[in-house]
């Protein structure tokens, strides 16, 4: 099946910083049967990525739906992002981390490295990412224990 049958005009927050700024133009052009919500950056002018991880995590953490996050590694992304505590942030590389990541852990924001996969890679993962449901199950009790407070 298509990439484009599995997910029709699902909403998306998106952003970036400099080192991910070209991918996520790509993953916008690419998928234009989503409906991109672009948070920016504008440009690949040089900024800080915690504060764009911030607008995306700041409104799925609200209630919104789902988020991609796109820097160099996708490391800084992830590691702000998840600071939110209804926000589950997934670093993926392959296909079977975009999957496991919903199935397992409802992750709610994809972190993609623009500097460590192909853009047909990240792709793919997004389709995986989009198109794969949470389990539930014996995975409900440990989601829920993530966004517990650390003692
Ligand atoms: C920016 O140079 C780079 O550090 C950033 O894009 C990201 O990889 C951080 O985790």
């Amino acid at each position: 099946m298509s990439s484009s049958k599995t997910t029709l005009k699902k909403k998306l927050l998106i952003a970036s910083d400099h080192g991910g700024f070209h991918l996520k133009k790509y993953l916008i052009e690419q998928r234009p049967d989503i409906e991109w919500i672009d948070l920016g950056p504008a440009s690949d002018d040089r900024v800080d990525y915690p504060d764009f991880a911030d607008l995306v995590a700041g409104r799925v953490n609200a209630g919104e739906d789902m988020g991609v996050l796109v820097c160099g590694s996708g490391q800084g992304m992830a590691i702000r992002a998840n600071k939110y505590p209804q926000v589950r942030a997934a670093l993926c590389w392959n296909e079977e981390l975009a999957q496991l990541s919903r199935g397992h852990n409802n992750a709610n924001i994809l972190c993609l490295g623009e500097r460590v996969i192909e853009k047909d890679m990240a792709l793919k993962i997004l389709d995986v990412f989009l198109s794969s449901e949470f389990e539930g199950g014996r995975h409900s009790d440990r989601v829920q224990k993530i966004s517990q407070p650390v003692e």
